[in-house]
């Protein structure tokens, strides 16, 4: 399928056409972000194991419901610009260009670390897509405003099982899933 042949030939009114298309893939990378971390808090919510479990397990529901919700304002605000929103798990896969999660059943420290590097991706990537809508769509930019506040309050909730009491997180210098996983657990094989 290719979104940029099926765009409508209207967007919404008083944005030119050209900045609409920008807008829309900017948009359409942050969709697949959101869907594919919805999928992996499901993911994660049904492979933690260990003492702390069922804390994990409960908290992430919330987190993937609102991600869910994001994905889809995000999906509908490209449709109201004239785009195509993409949704299909292959297309998901063919466009993301990061790491698969691959961390199967392992303690919750372990997941979270991991989790703090999936958020951190995430974010960084929303927060330039945020900056680069300043000049094209201002619309577009508060929702993306709001998506941060959430995702960086979910992030800070995993992160504070991974900080000491001096402020330091288990996970700083982890470049990969498995190695914040490792570092979190304490053990650098882990996962
Ligand atoms: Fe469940």
């Amino acid at each position: 399928m290719n979104a940029k042949q099926q765009a409508a030939p209207y967007t919404v009114p008083g944005i030119e056409a050209g900045d609409a298309r920008k807008v829309v893939d900017l948009l359409q990378e942050r969709l697949h972000a959101l869907n594919d971390l919805h999928l992996t808090l499901k993911h994660v919510h049904w492979n933690v194991v260990g003492p702390h479990f069922i804390a994990v397990h409960e908290m992430l529901d919330p987190q993937v419901d609102a991600v869910r919700e994001m994905a889809d304002t995000t999906a509908e605000r490209i449709a109201a610009l004239g785009g195509v929103p993409v949704g299909t798990p292959g297309a998901i896969v063919a466009a993301r260009t990061w790491d698969d999660y691959d961390v199967g059943r392992a303690d919750a420290v372990a997941h979270l670390g991991a989790l703090d590097l999936v958020y951190t991706g995430l974010i960084e990537d929303h927060r330039r897509a945020m900056k680069a809508t300043d000049d094209l769509d201002l619309v577009t930019q508060d929702m993306l405003i709001g998506q941060l506040a959430r995702l960086e309050q979910f992030q800070w909730f995993v992160r504070a099982h991974l900080e000491s009491g001096g402020g330091r997180l288990s996970t700083e210098g982890a470049h990969t899933l498995r190695e914040a996983a490792g570092r979190a657990s304490g053990e650098p094989e882990t996962a």
